[in-house]
Order: structure tokens, then C-alpha cells, then sequence
């Protein structure tokens, strides 16, 4: 297969940066009084996102990191995921905000939920900066969507293929040019 290349961008960064205040505003909201907000960066694709929630919010945040990979395709349909890193700290108590790039078929998604929600935080919320909604099969809780997109496979923001284009500052479509 020939290597795909960057089609047009289909979500800008000033349109990310400006839903990314309005999401952070809405969480610390959604967050009155005083209290901490543990947000659990989903790595590697919720890192830009992560970064960027963070520097929008003022200094009720706490952070704290996992990685996942997820099975290949055979098993991928349980939506199991590999747990490749843990968080550092417990969340028993917190006021968690899983923080992910993409929500697609909602499997994984629905698999950290239910680990993290065994450890008992005092409440459990989601923001995915993406989401394709007619991809769904399982009908996960997002509480907070950047935007919703098509059916298409998109890089950028934290979001790669094969590993590349993580580093892009806004979203794209990826194109095999036809062949
Ligand atoms: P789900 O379990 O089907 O919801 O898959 C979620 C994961 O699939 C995301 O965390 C991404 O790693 C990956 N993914 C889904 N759609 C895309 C895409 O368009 N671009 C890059 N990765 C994607």
C-alpha cells in the first residue's frame, strides 16, 4: 500500500484552540466550589489535547498520565486494551476527567471507564477532543466532545498513523491518493 499523504485540514488549530477555553470552562463549572480536578491523560493521543485543556484551566488541576494500547484486531472487538503504563497516584475519592483524542467504536473508551470507575473516584467524567458518532457500538458516556467528525480517518493534534503526525498542530484527513 502506497504511503498515504496529509489531505486538506479539516479542523484548524484556532478552531481547536477556541473549543478547547469553551471546554475547559465548561469542566470547571461542571466543578463548583473549591475542590481539585484530577484530569487522566489517555497516552499517547491525548497528549496535545491534555496540554492544551490544562494551560485553559486555572490552578484546581491535578494531572496524571496512563498508557494503552489497544489488542490487535482479532480481540480488538472486546475492546480490551493492553495497560502499558498506570496511573501514578489513586483516584479513590477524586473528581476524575479522562482526557482522550478520539472516541470511534467507544470500546476502549468503555474499558478504562469501567477500571477507573473500580477504583472508586468520587466522580468519573470524559472529554474527547474527537468523536464519530455513527462508528459507535457501544453507547459510551462522553461528557465532553470537541467535535463531532465523519467517518473518516483522521491524524494530528496527537493523533498519528503508524506512529507519524502526532505533532501536527491541527486535525487532517489522510488520503491515499486514489490508488
Ligand atoms: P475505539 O475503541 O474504536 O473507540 O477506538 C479508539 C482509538 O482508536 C483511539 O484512541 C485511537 O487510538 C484510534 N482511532 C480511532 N479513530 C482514529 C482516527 O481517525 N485516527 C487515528 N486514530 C484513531
Amino acid at each position: 500500500m502506497p504511503a498515504p499523504y496529509l489531505a486538506s485540514s479539516l479542523i484548524t488549530q484556532d478552531q481547536i484552540q477556541d473549543r478547547i477555553v469553551e471546554i475547559a470552562a465548561e469542566i470547571e463549572r461542571d466543578s463548583p466550589g473549591d475542590g481539585l480536578i484530577h484530569l487522566v491523560c489517555v497516552l499517547k493521543g491525548g497528549f496535545m489535547f491534555l496540554a492544551d485543556l490544562v494551560r485553559a484551566m486555572g490552578d484546581r488541576v491535578t494531572l496524571d498520565f496512563m498508557a494503552v494500547s489497544s489488542y490487535g484486531k482479532n480481540t480488538k472487538t472486546s475492546g480490551e486494551v493492553r495497560l502499558l503504563k498506570d496511573l501514578d497516584q489513586s483516584i479513590e475519592g477524586r473528581d476524575v476527567v479522562i482526557v482522550e483524542d478520539i472516541v470511534d467504536t467507544g470500546l476502549t473508551l468503555t474499558y478504562l471507564q469501567e477500571i477507573l470507575r473500580a477504583r472508586a473516584p468520587g466522580r468519573l467524567r470524559t472529554a474527547c477532543l474527537l468523536s464519530k458518532p455513527t462508528r459507535r457500538l457501544v453507547n459510551v458516556q462522553v461528557d465532553y466532545v470537541g467535535f463531532d467528525i465523519d467517518d473518516q480517518f483522521v491524524v494530528g493534534y496527537g493523533l498519528d498513523y503508524a506512529e507519524q503526525y502526532r505533532n501536527l498542530p491541527y486535525i487532517a484527513m489522510l488520503d491515499d491518493g486514489g490508488a
